[in-house]
């Protein structure tokens, strides 16, 4: 019998868009086993090289002896474990906030946090390349939203000039850009901020545990914790371990706790994941030397990229994309990187915008010199093979 998604999944295919799922099969870390062998890793988040960490492993098994392992409701009926509490003071301690709010995800953190904090009334001022769980926040939220070009200061300065609405002004960024890897200018939108009455929600998943002090993330790194009315961080990327939170004043706390759909409407993290969580605030906050790893990885693999003649986009964080431009070449790139034992995976829209498909490259602590060049020269003599049948010598 045929489907009825059959000409949907056909218009994805056709171009280019259909997802296959790459399975893998072993703890994370420089190199990953999957079912074709042993790949190295340059397409996952943890950063400072903690998922297989020893001490989690070891809180997380110790947690579940003592708990199980599903915390078996939502945390407002009989899932909110000790563990919830007790990670939650950490992190409220670690960003300096007055509290903090835990999610199963960050997906959910953005989408619930941002529905449930900004309603109907609110204008939200949004980067146009905020993660897609912000956009589906956004939509969520009835706020009315204004989408300024990226990192553009003066686009954004216009739209809150013009706005006259008088229900709350939010301006919402990721910290450091998910797909492109850039900064967004925090002081500067602070200064904005300022001027129009405008609060900010700032999305710190790739800068937490990296930037600032003790990994505190790109608000700790300008001196403005205390600045930004909602800050978002993930435990599943530098942290190691899964999960998000909301940090933010006590009252915003409380809205979140009655409010926000996503806390409310699903079980509880697992009380073992928790658990772990908490050591792995006490581990990135200890991860001074694997911040420097993973930027001297940075560096080199920019200076070597230079060297070779290989353009990178202009990032300086542990994402470092490659822009291909067709959906199709990125993926037939990325198959033929895999073929050679590495994995990176292709990154098409509408993640990113259309003609710009790319290979997401992400450093960890985890990589050494070496497979930074095995990287690159492979990559290198993939896309030459291109240039060279583009330009056939005469
Ligand atoms: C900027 C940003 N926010 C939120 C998320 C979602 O986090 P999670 O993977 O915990 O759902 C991601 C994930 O990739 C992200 O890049």
């Amino acid at each position: 019998m045929s489907s009825a998604w059959q000409s949907t999944l056909d218009g994805l295919r056709e171009k280019g868009l259909e997802r296959v799922l790459r399975t893998v099969d072993g703890p994370v870390g420089a190199r990953i086993d999957t079912p074709q062998g042993p790949k190295l890793l340059f397409c996952s988040n943890d950063y400072l090289g903690l998922a297989s960490h020893p001490s989690l492993r070891e809180s997380l098994c110790r947690a579940a002896e003592q708990y199980g392992v599903g915390a078996a409701a939502s945390r407002l009926v009989s899932g909110n474990y000790r563990l919830h509490d007790e990670l939650e003071r950490r992190i409220a301690t670690f960003v300096d906030s007055e509290d903090a709010v835990l999610f199963p995800s960050g997906y959910q953190a953005n989408v619930g946090g941002l529905s449930a904090l900004v309603e109907r009334g609110d204008v939200i001022f949004s980067d146009e390349l905020v993660h897609a769980s912000i956009v589906d926040g956004c939509r969520l939220s009835r706020a009315s939203v204004n989408i300024f070009r990226h990192k553009d200061m003066q686009h954004l300065e216009a739209l809150l000039d013009q706005d006259r609405s008088a229900g709350r002004r939010i301006i919402v960024t990721d910290a450091i850009f998910s797909m492109d890897g850039d900064l967004a200018p925090l002081t500067k939108i602070h200064r904005l901020a300022d001027k129009f009455g405008a609060l900010i929600y700032l999305d710190e998943a790739h800068s937490l545990g990296i930037m600032g002090p003790n990994g505190r993330g790109l608000a700790a790194a300008a001196g403005l914790s205390d600045r930004i009315a909602i800050r978002v961080g993930t435990l599943g990327k530098a942290f190691g371990v899964s999960g998000a939170f909301i940090a933010c004043d006590r009252v915003a706390a409380r809205v979140l706790r009655s409010r926000a759909r996503s806390l409310m409407y699903t079980t509880a993290a697992p009380p073992p994941l928790a658990a772990a969580a908490i050591t792995a605030v006490d581990l990135v906050c200890a991860a001074d030397k694997a911040r420097v790893k993973l930027k001297s990885n940075i560096s080199s693999l920019r200076v070597r990229a230079k060297k070779l003649g290989l353009e990178l986009a202009e990032s300086h964080t542990a994402i470092q994309p490659v822009i291909i431009g067709r959906a199709e070449h990125a993926v037939e790139i990325s198959n033929r990187l895999w073929d050679e034992g590495i994995f990176v995976q292709a990154i098409r829209p509408p993640t990113v915008p259309p003609g710009t498909s790319r290979l997401r490259i992400t450093l960890s602590a985890a990589h050494e010199k070496g497979d930074i060049d095995l990287l690159l020269t492979t990559l290198f003599g993939f896309l030459k093979d291109d240039l060279d049948k583009k330009e056939p010598r005469s």
